[in-house]
């Protein structure tokens, strides 16, 4: 088995271990009417059932049923025709159905060996069992069985799901304490089901949840492990067999071949001259004149004398009384030994669950069906019983499957018809948001427009303010400057000192919502305390130094020392403030708490100081970049380009302030009902329409206003809307970047949700997942289409064939998010391809580029006074 699950060729592992697509075991919630056709667990028999699921624990309907023989003839012959006759006999039983036959829903149980690739595809590897049609392995059984529906025309029935006899019986186990996860099934054939950590099957590639896995040990055939119990009579029978040298395992326990090993040592027992006197009949020489049915019988103790006797005349035989003990005997030896093998194997795959999951002592429960199991009158018994013997550790309980395993069937049937429709569902409402190229490009070419308007000065979504820096850090910059950095996560004050590098001290400071949105007074106040209180810790009181303001907000500059704050944005909105010099407000809070003079150099925006930051390491960098609590990028633009400034040579850092972008509805074809929500929820409705597709800030808010339509759509949740969803913000950014981490496996991510107090399953966990990879991919890729406008503008400022540029970056989502700054990339590259770019990440926070921005300043107004 464990050969198998590691997917190890050669040599060829005992037993296939193939893994269904069942990955969860009933809620108990399932319902409707099913249609399930059976084919291949009973002998020659096809069965037929309707199945009606209530939904309700310990709630049952009787399912009608109807049993067609297959014809020996049709069992050897042409797939087409098998399948043709499953057609048939499907019409004719729902011919009898009085109920309503619109929309069926069909389950097909196969019990043969097959590779499944879908909850509705299945590849027949091989026939066992007596079954040896032309053309079907190899195939895909339900294209097989759809194609002969269709050609019979009578019905149209929808074949949902395809599942092996031992996958329906596990499902169809009433559920108990506690969890059903095994299926084992002796009827014609052998074989075991049980559920498998996903992460231990090499071939499904998947490190979360849980898969059924059909053992198919009838095939076990370890020349070591099966040599010494295989006696002359198992050579015999699969010699004379329709597959010789195939289903060693099987052919000592499956009903099919029970009779003929009775029957092979009884013959060879009457040519010896121990049993009939020596004599024997054409019956007792002929393969199959004993049958399973015999066998049971004979065994069965209260049976009594006579009806050996009866059986044994009825072949012919003329048995004496001690030929009635004997012949007592060979069945319960045979059948014993069936039983102990049984358990041997049952016993491995009890432990093999109990290894899985590391556990000292397994619970579980044993879903059994099958002829064998049902009708042996010992053979439950001494199965049991050796189980106990081989896997004292494990605490089993053995549960008779009710109806032969056709409800399990429509349990996988229903989770398969619940799952498809759920996953249309989801499709659907994620579909807005998968983006493609043209769509990408389109925005690209919309931002283009607008930055060239936004520099004419004509109206355009993008502002494209100047920020009077003109050069980056030289490196003979010198000095002790202040810097603030307000606008994202974390308001900081620092010391930044300039020599040979740069050495930071700062210091964070919470800005409580209540004063972000309370009046200017009372946040400007409270910056000035925070300043007075870090000057104070760094024995810097009564000095003026001169000062670098990083304030992330819109800001219409005149110069480098004053920002007229256009509009709040991110959460900000205290009152008096727009409109406002914001160097102005600080320095009347400084007059107010009567503190001394601060030397205000330069107010610049985070981008700004991000790409001076980065600029300081590399001279390529001409470009930051945030993404974070909000999104914004800035640039070096030619000045000729840029109205309003006078001078025509030499460049000018832009702002472009892009969070703004779409809020003329350029965005709108873009624009989903979530951004909608999310957008009318805010402080700024109508405002930052990019922004809000693409900061942390909204992700989460997207994400959770997915997930209650989901939920709304009972795709979620089971349908049932919690209160905890209702809360607003309670998605924060780290918990998309912790769920969309490649190294989480499910129950990490179910973890994680469970934590935020949404109780939810794996299916649930995954949907999540998925939701959060569409909308943050679709930020990541909105956010490199920008990213592609503005290189490719700078390359043709420069009259360049191709251009090498950098980009500093800096923010919460771009840094913790593991897929965002390669799918950014990503996009760069495909809209951009005449551009070489480089990501830098920014370490020190735009602090230091603020500080830096001040040192230039400095240093430029020393040399002119010299
Ligand atoms: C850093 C700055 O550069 O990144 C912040 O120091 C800035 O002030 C931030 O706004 C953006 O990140 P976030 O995730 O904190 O908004
Ligand atoms: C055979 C089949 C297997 C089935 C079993 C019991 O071993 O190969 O798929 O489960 O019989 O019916
Ligand atoms: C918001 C601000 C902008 C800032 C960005 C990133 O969009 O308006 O000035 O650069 O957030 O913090």
């Amino acid at each position: 088995m464990e050969q198998a699950l590691r997917g190890q060729a050669s040599p060829a592992p005992a037993v296939r271990m193939l893994p269904t697509y069942v990955g969860s075991t009933p809620h108990g919630t399932e319902q409707g009417d099913f249609v399930v056709l059976e084919l291949g667990a009973t002998g020659a028999s096809l069965r037929v059932l309707w199945v009606t699921l209530t939904g309700i624990e310990g709630h049952r309907v009787e399912p009608r049923s109807q049993e067609f023989v297959i014809p020996q003839a049709v069992m050897l012959g042409a797939g087409q025709q098998l399948f043709d006759f499953a057609a048939h006999c499907l019409s004719e039983f729902l011919d009898a159905q009085p109920m309503s036959k619109q929309g069926l829903q069909l389950g097909f149980s196969f019990s043969f060996p097959c590779h499944q690739t879908g909850l509705d595809r299945s590849t027949l590897i091989s026939w066992t069992k007596g079954f040896r049609c032309s053309g079907v392995e190899g195939q895909d059984v339900v294209q097989l069985l759809r194609d002969a529906i269709q050609r019979h025309g009578a019905y149209n029935i929808d074949v949902v799901a395809v599942v092996n006899d031992t996958v329906g019986t596990m499902m169809g186990c009433e559920l108990g304490a506690r969890p059903c996860e095994v299926g084992l099934v002796v009827d014609t054939g052998t074989n075991a089901c049980y559920m498998e950590e996903a992460r231990h099957v090499a071939v499904l590639d998947e490190d979360r949840g849980r898969v059924c896995v059909s053992v198919e040990w009838g095939s076990f055939s370890d020349a070591g492990a099966l040599g010494p119990v295989l006696t002359t009579f198992d050579h015999t029978l699969d010699h004379e067999s329709l597959n010789p040298g195939a289903q060693r395992f099987e052919k000592m326990i499956g009903g099919l071949y029970l009779g003929e090993l009775v029957r092979l040592v009884l013959a060879h027992l009457a040519r010896r001259g121990v049993l009939f006197g020596g004599g024997t009949s054409p019956a007792l020489l002929s393969r199959g004149s004993i049958l399973l049915e015999h066998v049971a019988e004979m065994e069965d103790p209260s049976a009594g004398a006579a009806r050996v006797h009866a059986i044994l005349q009825d072949l012919g035989l003329s048995p004496g009384a001690s030929d009635v003990e004997l012949v007592q005997h060979v069945c319960a030896a045979v059948c014993t030994r069936a039983a102990q093998l049984c358990a041997a194997a049952l016993a491995a795959v009890l432990s093999r669950l109990q290894h899985g999951r590391e556990q000292q002592t397994l619970q579980v429960a044993v879903a059994t069906g099958g002829r064998v199991c049902e009708r042996h009158p010992r053979f439950c018994s001494i199965l049991q019983g050796t189980v106990m013997l081989l896997a004292p550790e494990c605490d089993v309980s053995f549960i008779p499957s009710v109806d032969g395993g056709g409800r399990g069937v429509a349990m996988v049937t229903a989770v398969a018809a619940r799952l498809a429709a759920h996953r249309r569902l989801l499709e659907e409402t994620l579909a807005p948001f998968r983006l493609n190229h043209d769509q990408l490009a389109a925005v690209q070419a919309q931002m283009r427009k607008a930055m060239v308007k936004g520099l004419r000065g004509e109206a355009s979504s993008l502002r494209m303010l100047p920020t009077f820096v003109r050069a980056t850090p030289d490196g003979s910059e010198r000095g002790d400057f202040l810097a603030l950095d307000l606008g994202g996560t974390n308001f900081r004050v620092l010391l930044v000192r300039v020599t040979t590098g740069v050495q930071i001290t700062s210091q964070i400071y919470s800005i409580p919502e209540s004063v972000a949105q309370g009046s200017g007074k009372q946040l400007f106040d409270h910056i000035v305390d925070c300043i007075m209180d870090f000057q104070q810790k760094q024995g810097l009181s009564g000095q003026s130094l001169p000062l670098g303001f990083t304030f992330s907000f819109p800001c219409r500059q005149l110069g480098l020392d004053q920002g007229i704050l256009l509009n709040w944005t991110k959460g900000f909105n205290a009152s008096d403030c727009e409109g406002q010099d914001v160097v102005n407000l600080l320095r009347e809070a400084i007059t107010r708490r009567q503190a001394v003079e601060l030397n205000v150099v330069a107010i610049v925006n985070d981008t700004v100081g991000t790409m001076m930051s980065c600029g300081y390491e590399d001279p390529r960098c001409e470009i930051g970049l945030i993404v974070g609590t909000g999104t914004n990028a800035c640039y070096m633009e030619e000045l000729r380009n840029v109205a309003g400034v006078p001078g025509d040579s030499g460049r000018m850092c832009i702002n472009m302030e892009w969070g703004a972008f779409g809020d003329d509805g350029s965005l709108a074809m873009l624009s989903t009902c979530f951004d909608a929500s999310v957008d009318q929820a805010s402080i700024n409705p109508g405002k930052q329409r990019f922004e809000k597709m693409i900061s942390g800030m909204y992700l989460g808010e997207i994400v959770r206003h997915i997930l209650l339509h989901l939920t709304s759509l009972g795709v979620l949740f089971r349908g049932q809307q919690t209160q905890r969803l209702q809360t607003r913000d309670i998605f924060k950014t780290k918990f998309l970047s912790e769920i969309e981490s490649d190294s989480l496996a499910l129950r990490q991510v179910r973890a994680i949700l469970e934590d935020l107090g949404l109780p939810l399953t794996s299916d649930d966990a995954l949907m999540v997942l998925e939701v959060c990879q569409a909308v943050s991919q679709r930020a990541a890729q909105l956010c490199g289409a920008g990213v592609a406008a503005v290189v490719e503008k700078i390359r043709e400022n420069r009259g360049l064939e191709k251009l090498a540029v950098s980009v500093g970056v800096d923010g919460t989502l771009y840094k913790l998010h593991p897929h965002f700054s390669s799918l950014v990339a990503a996009t760069v590259q495909e809209l951009a391809p005449r551009c070489v770019v480089t990501f830098l990440q920014s370490e020190d926070g735009s602090g230091k580029g603020a500080a830096l921005v001040t040192a230039v300043a400095c240093r430029l107004a020393q040399l002119t006074r010299v």
